[in-house]
């Protein structure tokens, strides 16, 4: 028999989800190259962490490779949001390959602060996930500088030069609490540990934290839509568990909701990650509705409203194109 459920079925739905501006911007920047070059067009690595994004701009045309080595010589690479080191940038003007650059703004003010501080010479510790896109773009600004510290649990860990003399920054897509137990922890080793000029964890990443935070202890279930490379839609179900939510799982696709989640749930919270369509959502609570969970109430805990030019070498000859 079904657990009786604790009250009547219904959904919180958090704002902000899903697309960020730097998302929003990367996608339209391949669909524009597609629409103004033709395809093939090559991207290096996903241009975003979702499957369906990858797979609607693969139909369209899009090539989407791991290393500029797989492009033909003189075609045209769109690096992804995430982010690349000099080194790739430098081997595709090696192959003579047309590049255009959607890595997100507030990645690249990542960079910039690494490029600052390693020229000053301090120790950079930055805080994020080995072997992730992003993490490999940033610490490849200056390798001699950057150590990766991967969570609280390897503080221990570091070693630096000069304890007066370094640094903390961040991969933009991290738990924030979890971050902040990292830096406390440094700081309990290097008192005067420095903290980054302004918040690399981004925007976007922040505020989807914040409103899953919201409705996670007034739900028995949380629905995290996002891939499962996507750390900010990792960190999401974290989170959402951390605060309260006595089940939460992340699923790409409402196919891959599972009946047996409802049992005894009343209510149930969805968001989405910063790099997954809002379409996504829109089928998982249509299915919500079909188990009779058709009572959506949006909570809103931030609005937002940026956007990002396209990247500049789209820009000029969309502008050429008139
Ligand atoms: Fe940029 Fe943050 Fe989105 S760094 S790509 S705005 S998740």
């Amino acid at each position: 028999d079904a657990m009786p459920i604790a009250g009547p079925k219904k959904v919180l739905l958090a704002a902000p989800r899903g697309y960020c501006a730097g998302v929003d911007r990367a996608v339209i920047a391949v669909e524009k190259a597609l629409e103004h070059y033709g395809p093939p067009v090559y991207v290096r690595k996903q241009i975003v962490h979702n499957v369906h994004v990858v797979s609607s701009l693969e139909a369209k045309g899009a090539v989407f490779v791991e290393e500029n080595e797989e492009v033909p010589e003189g075609a045209l690479v769109v690096f992804s949001a995430h982010g690349v080191s000099p080194a790739v940038i430098a081997s595709a003007a090696d192959r003579g390959l047309r590049t255009i650059d959607a890595t997100c703004p507030l990645v690249t003010k990542v960079h910039r602060e690494a490029v600052r501080f390693a020229k000053d010479d301090f120790d950079i510790l930055l805080i994020g996930h080995e072997g992730h896109e992003e993490v490999e773009g940033t610490a490849g600004e200056a390798p001699e500088h950057i150590q990766i510290v991967n969570g609280p649990h390897e503080v221990d860990d570091v070693k630096v030069r000069d304890p007066e003399k370094v640094i903390w920054l961040s991969q933009t897509t991290l738990s924030v609490d979890e971050t902040m137990e990292t830096v406390r922890l440094l700081k309990e080793r290097f008192p005067t540990l420095q903290d980054p000029p302004s918040d690399d964890i981004c925007y976007a990443t922040t505020n989807r934290q914040v409103a899953i935070k919201n409705i996670s202890p007034r739900a028995d279930l949380v629905l995290v839509v996002g891939s499962a490379n996507s750390s900010n839609s990792v960190r999401l179900v974290e989170v959402a568990l951390e605060y309260g939510a006595k089940n939460s799982y992340r699923v790409d696709f409402a196919n891959e909701v599972d009946e047996s989640w409802f049992e005894g749930v009343a209510t149930v919270g969805v968001t989405s990650g910063a790099s997954v369509p809002e379409i996504l959502v829109q089928d998982v609570l249509r299915l919500l509705a079909d188990y009779g969970y058709a009572d959506v109430e949006e909570i809103v805990t931030a609005e937002e409203d940026l956007l990002f030019s396209l990247p500049k070498e789209l820009r000029a000859t969309l502008k050429a194109a008139g």
